[in-house]
């Protein structure tokens, strides 16, 4: 398993967050990721959100100089509500939620808050070293609440399952 940093970075690349684009970050913890993204993106803006105070005021003081570019939010996934906004990158790290069969609240919550043609990118760490069941099962997850997958970690990877997906209803009906 690479170091906080470095397995970060990899989520980062996957992510390739570009200029402008509006990203959430669901369970956010210390913020480290917030950080990537927002030094890889130029006027790239992040919301993050996690339900620990302790997690959101450390991502706030770790992130104070981006200035308006992130907002930290602490509430928990299921019942996040974030006045309308809409994101083009939805992402979570380690976020036990979505690797459980009974992920509904929080994939709606989710697709609550994508834009027409967003993405959800799913990242897990899989300490038996068995990710491509564990990946097959986020997969299916998403699929029987509605979602579409457009890639996922190759099945020769061990120790990290992550899972790209969009809302094809919602794609379709993009003008
Ligand atoms: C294992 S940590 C991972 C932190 C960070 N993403 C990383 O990879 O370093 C999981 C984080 O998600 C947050 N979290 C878990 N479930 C959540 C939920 N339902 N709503 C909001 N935050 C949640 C926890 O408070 C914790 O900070």
């Amino acid at each position: 398993m690479p170091n906080d940093d470095a397995r970060l970075r990899q989520v980062v690349a996957l992510l390739a967050p570009r200029s402008g684009e509006r990203v959430l970050e669901i369970g956010c913890g210390h913020g480290v990721a917030i950080g990537l993204v927002l030094a890889q993106a130029a006027e790239a803006r992040v919301v993050a959100v996690d339900r620990s105070p302790a997690m959101v005021a450390a991502a706030r003081r770790r992130n104070a100089g981006f200035g308006d570019r992130v907002d930290v939010v602490e509430a928990d996934l299921a019942a996040l509500d974030l006045g309308g906004r809409l994101f083009d990158k939805i992402f979570a790290v380690r976020v036990g939620a979505f690797a459980r069969k009974d992920a509904g609240p929080e994939l709606a919550a989710a697709a609550r808050h994508l834009a027409p043609s967003g993405r959800l990118y799913l990242f897990m760490d899989s300490p038996s070293g068995d990710a491509a069941t564990l990946g097959s099962a986020m997969a299916q997850t998403l699929v029987r609440h509605g979602w579409r997958v457009l890639d996922r970690s190759p099945v020769a990877e061990r120790s990290s399952a992550w899972v790209i997906a969009d809302l094809p209803n919602r794609t379709a009906a993009r003008p």
